[in-house]
């Protein structure tokens, strides 16, 4: 690991949803490098335990780190929801996530103080986005829901169909009748979903795209620690998945728009070996 303003950022996600951070990466920051990893052989990661989600982050993190990145990324909620504690405490670079970008960018954007969070069901259900935002502002109301049936929709590519609509308001329905303002889109696959989630909130609610708020934060970090990247050569954008390299190209142009990819190749998956550490087993250090 490095503090190499040369350096790419390295960012992770359970699989390929993570590419609309990097999207949004590129967007604000169009000069730095990004080396991803996409753990597509053991997606999700919205329903598995915390336990299980910070072991696999932090083989992530270790993939990564064998690409010197200067900073790290977490693009999936899931992971930025019950892995941030274990990524720093062993991480040697900062580590910034989308829950506490997401958060924050919330805070700022709520004038009624009523938020709404919605994401996979272990997002949502760890409680991070309130207990963020009662830490930023406190008082707030949130309204939660969990709407696991976003993936598979994004997935299937259904994002303007009537069944994504009517399932839309079904999720949304409790967050309307609370009157919420601001609505925090706790998933890499949700900014797909942006218009027909702004469609059944109506207008004037605004809606929260964690990956342009980590891509802020990212930014004033690289700023501040003196290691934002230099304009003069075009920025290197290398993926890795852990399963089907061959159909990243196809998939993630859903997730990249026109940001163009060449391809992923495979991580070989005894690199990933199941990260053992004597804190996960000692509950006095405290990582469930
Ligand atoms: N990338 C995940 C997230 O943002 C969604 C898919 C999954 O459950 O792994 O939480």
């Amino acid at each position: 690991m490095t503090k190499d303003a040369a350096a790419s950022l390295g960012v992770f996600d359970s699989g390929l949803g993570g590419l609309t951070v990097v999207r949004a990466l590129a967007r604000s920051l169009p000069h730095e490098g990004v080396t991803y990893f996409g753990d597509t052989a053991r997606v999700p990661y919205g329903n598995k335990s915390a336990r299980t989600v910070s072991r696999l982050s932090l083989e992530a993190m270790r993939f990564l780190e064998h690409f010197g990145v200067k900073a790290l990324v977490v693009a999936c909620n899931s992971a930025s929801a019950l892995a941030m504690d274990a990524l720093r405490r062993e991480a040697a670079v900062p580590v910034v996530g989308v829950v506490e970008a997401g958060a924050e960018a919330a805070a700022a954007a709520t004038r009624n103080g009523t938020v709404g969070v919605i994401g996979p069901r272990a997002t949502v259900g760890s409680g991070c986005y309130d207990r963020e935002l009662a830490r930023l502002r406190p008082g707030t109301t949130v309204v939660s829901n969990p709407c696991p049936l976003f993936v598979p929709l994004v997935e299937e590519g259904w994002t303007d169909e009537a069944v994504t609509r009517s399932v839309a308001e079904r999720y949304l329905e409790p967050l309307r009748v609370a009157g919420v303002d601001t609505v925090i889109l706790g998933c890499t696959h949700y900014p797909l979903l942006a218009d027909v989630i702004g469609e059944v909130m109506g207008e004037g609610v605004r809606l929260i795209d964690s990956g342009e708020a980590v891509a802020a934060t990212v930014g004033a970090l690289l700023e501040r620690e003196g290691i934002a990247a230099g304009g003069s050569a075009p920025a290197v954008r290398r993926y890795f998945v852990s399963d089907q390299a061959d159909r990243f190209s196809a998939e993630a142009r859903r997730f990249l728009g026109d940001l163009a990819a060449d391809g992923a190749r495979a991580v070989d998956q005894s690199d990933l070996p199941w990260y053992d550490r004597p804190w996960l087993d000692d509950p006095t250090k405290g990582q469930a």
